[in-house]
């Protein structure tokens, strides 16, 4: 499929005579199961239902990704994305140019839950290096920077996370898959917020191990928000 047919098109099941051209919203939040299916429940905030799925599969076509997980907020996402890759005595290590309410959840609530974390200057090198540990699990990243919209080199970054074994979560906020990809090159994990009206994160890896990780957490999607309000 061309690349400008993919947001219109991508991820659909293939089209039949008769079938709608546009993809209809399913306004349901839960589903009709056979009776004693072994099958999970098909639920809103499952993300198992049709038109999340299909989103999920849309976006991870334009992220050059394995696959997409779609959240209610970008906060929801970032939050997700840490309760995934992180335990109690692990270290993140993120760049201080970061959106103040990602800057809360790491500094206020990450540390309550005994993950330590280190803010460093994106634009020095030798810090990055300096304070890996060997507890880190997590690089993060915010480009383009709000509010500056800074656009950070990432290529050294993907190469100390690839060095290291670790996780390189990029927030793109600002920029959508249609001009900057981080997966294309670099990220392993990319939250995302809502400034297009989305809120996902986009994940390459073997068997989208990070994605299935995070899928477990989005049945906290909800909740979630609740823990980025203090954020906000
Ligand atoms: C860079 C960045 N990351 C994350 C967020 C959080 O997104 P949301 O408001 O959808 O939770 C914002 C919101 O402005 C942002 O600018």
């Amino acid at each position: 499929m061309r690349r400008p047919t993919i947001p219109v098109h991508g991820g659909a099941p293939h089209a039949r005579p008769g079938d709608p051209v546009v993809t209809p919203i399913s306004q349901s939040v839960s589903y009709v199961q056979e009776p004693g299916t072994s099958d999970a429940p098909r639920y809103t905030r499952y993300g198992n239902v049709p038109n999340i799925e299909l989103v999920e599969r849309r976006l991870a076509m334009l992220e050059g990704a394995e696959a997409a997980v779609v959240l209610s907020s970008g906060m929801g996402a970032t939050a997700c994305a840490m309760l995934a890759l992180l335990r109690p005595g692990d270290h993140l290590l993120s760049s201080s140019w970061i959106y103040g309410g990602t800057h809360k959840l790491f500094t206020q609530e990450l540390a309550g839950m005994g993950i330590d974390v280190t803010l460093v200057d994106p634009l020095a090198p030798r810090s990055w290096r300096r304070e890996m540990r060997q507890t880190t699990r997590a690089i993060f990243v915010e480009s383009p920077v709000n509010p500056t919209c800074r656009v950070l080199d990432l290529s050294f970054l993907a190469n100390l996370a690839k060095d290291s074994g670790v996780a390189l979560v990029v927030d793109s906020t600002f920029a959508s898959p249609v001009n900057f990809r981080p997966h294309a090159s670099h990220s392993r994990l990319r939250p995302s917020g809502n400034r297009g009206g989305n809120s996902s994160a986009s994940t390459r890896g073997r068997n989208s191990r990070r994605c299935m990780a995070m899928n477990r957490k989005r049945t906290y999607d909800s909740c979630l928000p609740g823990l980025s309000a203090v954020a906000r």
